[in-house]
């Protein structure tokens, strides 16, 4: 099974990353390949809308740090993505990761019953690490992105929520979070198997 993960936080040492780590580190222990790339540190653009992906190419037209990782995506069996709560939302860098997922879609997405270009049956893992303790604050954020995952043929998607945490190192000392990066990871591989 291949695993790419992508960091959302500018902290490389933060909670995120240490929830993700967890997941990586088990999941590559049941044999899992596995590519983790920080946003933080690449050259990329969001989405310049110029529709060349719906117009003349099957692929996003941007070449810079996204490009091969975007490829990388669609060989993959699952996708991490890893993001602190900023303002009620996740962050700037995996924003901009997500609008270039609008190249994943056909050109006629709106109408077609299978509107992505990916093959189907991937799954999402997603990563959210928010300072506020309360768990009903921002519950939000996942639905409203998973949709569009949804879109795209992945199912089976899981969600790894640590609230409370600030520190860098908070998540880490949370062994419940921890636990569950590892649950999560042997679930993904075992309905691989
Ligand atoms: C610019 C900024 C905005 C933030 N906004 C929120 C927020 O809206 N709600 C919240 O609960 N925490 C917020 N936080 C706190 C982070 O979500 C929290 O510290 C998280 O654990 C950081 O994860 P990381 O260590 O992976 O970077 C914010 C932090 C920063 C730096």
């Amino acid at each position: 099974m291949k695993i790419v993960t992508l960091l959302g936080s500018p902290r490389p040492e933060g909670n995120s990353a240490a929830i993700a780590g967890r997941f990586i580190e088990t999941a590559e222990s049941l044999g899992a390949e596995t590519r983790t790339f920080a946003l933080n540190k690449l050259n990329f653009r969001g989405c310049q809308a110029c529709m060349a992906c719906k117009t003349k190419l099957d692929h996003c037209a941007l070449k810079d740090d996204l490009t091969g990782i975007l490829d990388e995506i669609r060989d993959a069996d699952a996708l991490v993505l890893a993001t602190p709560v900023y303002f009620g939302d996740i962050t700037a860098q995996m924003k901009m990761f997500i609008d270039r997922t609008y190249s994943y879609y056909v050109p006629d997405f709106l109408t077609k019953a299978i509107p992505g270009r990916l093959p189907l049956g991937k799954k999402l893992v997603f990563i959210q690490t928010q300072a506020q303790p309360g768990e009903k604050m921002f519950i939000d954020i996942y639905p409203k992105y998973e949709l569009f995952f949804q879109f795209l043929g992945f199912k089976n998607n899981q969600l790894i929520r640590a609230c409370g945490v600030n520190d860098a190192k908070d998540a880490e000392k949370r062994e419940d979070i921890m636990k569950l990066a590892e649950e999560t990871a042997r679930r993904i591989l075992e309905d691989a198997a």
